[in-house]
């Protein structure tokens, strides 16, 4: 059976592409990571996704004079090959409405907050200072507006005393590694559905427990 395909889109580290090519390594795994698109160059996720001998491409957006046709450049490395499903991560580009509503509910991002709080970018230093007792990490579709759209899985961290930004983004990356490989699995299952902008699953344990920090 061809297994769910996708394709991942980076800019940078590719952590959360590893993530993701270490889970679709393991047979029973629903989906291949079938394509890396990067934007730079210089991204070290290229050589992770050639290491596995995944098909890579690396279109520049500096060599491009608008967004538009950095887009049309993307969309036709990704029809080159059937895609069923695009997964953003750590990938620094805004994308057009346009762009967006060709892979409408077929696209998804990886984001390190509690959506719909800190939208952009330094999220760990805004939560430690407005001293929050959450921070986290999001994995959501995409819609044109940034940061937006129907949520698909949150994981909650909590904020220690002594936690610095980086300190916190570890923590957090930590739960992004693991919360990755199982949302896409749950959706090459066929088992979330998008419905008014809201994410419903055929079957789900949600527990009942709340978290408290601290600890009560
Ligand atoms: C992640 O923290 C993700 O939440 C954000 O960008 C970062 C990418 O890291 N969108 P990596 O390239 O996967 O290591």
């Amino acid at each position: 059976m061809t297994k769910f395909q996708v394709a991942v889109l980076i800019s940078g580290n590719g952590s959360n592409l590893q993530a993701l090519i270490d889970a679709a390594a393991l047979s029973d795994y629903p989906a291949e990571i079938a394509l890396v698109i990067s934007n730079r160059p210089d991204a070290f996720g290229i050589e992770r996704a050639q290491k596995a001998g995944i098909r890579t491409a690396v279109i520049d957006h500096k060599k491009y004079e608008t967004r538009s046709e950095f887009e049309n450049a993307l969309q036709s490395e990704l029809t080159k090959q059937p895609i069923d499903l695009i997964c953003l991560a750590g990938f620094m580009r805004i994308l057009n409405p346009e762009f967006v509503e060709l892979w409408r509910d077929r696209m998804i991002n990886i984001h390190p907050s509690l959506l719909p709080a800190y939208k952009g970018l330094n999220t760990f230093q805004r939560a430690i200072d407005d001293g929050v007792r959450f921070a986290g990490c999001t994995i959501h579709y995409v819609v044109p507006e940034m940061d937006a759209g129907p949520i698909i899985m949150q994981a909650v961290v909590p904020i220690g005393q002594n936690d610095t930004k980086e300190t916190l983004a570890k923590k957090i990356q930590q739960q992004e590694h693991k919360m990755y490989p199982a949302a896409l699995k749950k959706i090459a299952n066929g088992s979330v559905c998008v419905r008014d902008d809201k994410v419903t699953y055929e079957s789900v344990d949600l527990g009942d427990d709340a978290v408290i920090s601290p600890i009560l």
